[in-house]
């Protein structure tokens, strides 16, 4: 599918959506594809909430997109932080990086800096709308749906960047100038929290550089979650699938 396709299949499902569920809101982790997806709603001048979940432990050069998404673009993002009480608590415990020490003590880290704040960020929310792609994990986004029914957050959830390729990612990016992290220089290829995240070596899956020091097959931080419980998606240590 040529990108002009992919951008009006996108505008169109993304229309839709918004129309049919208001009040609406898109998390944005101020990654390539979340930066796309900011252009193209600020583009069509859709009417969403946009907020990005500031953990405390992002890396500078996140902090450089907000800024630079402050200077081109109409629309703000609003930035949540963790509750401060939750953070304390946690860091003296456990120490500051405390999330090395075992995946319970990593995946709580996330709760309260990732998973709590969004919570609030989707309160009152009928729409959330997010940049998971299924190119991220072939072997277990597949199953993603662009539109469904979100049992844990109780609302619907939007995925219109699941069909993009990285390759789409990054001729949009070049076609409309949308500014990026300079970690995509790096060798980094999927960013969240700057002591969490590594660039990856060849061979590699785009989401390696995430959690790498853990074996487990459910390296995530919890925002996406079925009815059940479980993760939406998993990153297979080795993965060697081609994501891009
Ligand atoms: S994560 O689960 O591993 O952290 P990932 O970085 O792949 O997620 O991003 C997938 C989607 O989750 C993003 O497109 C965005 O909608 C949401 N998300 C992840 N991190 C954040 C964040 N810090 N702030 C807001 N949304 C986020
Ligand atoms: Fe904490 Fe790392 Fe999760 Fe960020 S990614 S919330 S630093 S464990």
């Amino acid at each position: 599918m040529d990108l002009n396709t992919r951008i009006e299949n996108t505008l169109t499902q993304l229309r839709t959506a918004i129309e049919t569920y208001q009040p609406s809101a898109f998390s944005s982790s101020l990654s390539a594809e979340d930066m796309v997806l900011l252009d193209l709603i600020e583009r069509s001048k859709l009417s969403v909430d946009v907020f990005t979940l500031d953990t405390g432990r992002l890396p500078e050069e996140t902090h450089e997109v907000i800024g630079l998404a402050r200077q081109k673009y109409q629309q703000r993002i609003r930035v949540l932080f963790p509750d401060a009480t939750d953070v304390e608590s946690y860091v003296n415990q456990h120490g500051v990086n405390g999330f090395y020490s075992s995946t319970d003590l990593r995946k709580r880290c996330c709760q309260i800096r990732k998973v709590g704040p969004i919570k609030r960020g989707l309160k009152g929310k009928k729409l959330w709308i997010t940049g998971l792609r299924s190119a991220q994990s072939i072997a277990t986004r597949s199953h993603l749906e662009a539109l469904a029914w979100d049992e844990t957050y109780g609302l619907y959830k939007a995925n219109p960047m699941l069909d993009w390729t990285t390759k789409d990612i990054f001729a949009y990016v070049a076609k409309y100038d949308v500014p990026i992290s300079n970690l995509y220089q790096k060798g980094y290829t999927s960013i969240g929290c700057a002591p969490c995240t590594r660039p990856i070596t060849s061979g590699e899956s785009e989401r390696a550089g995430r959690w790498w020091w853990e074996e487990s097959n459910n390296r995530e931080c919890g925002l996406h979650v079925d009815a059940h419980g479980r993760l939406v998606r998993e990153v297979l240590s080795n993965d060697k699938n081609g994501n891009s």
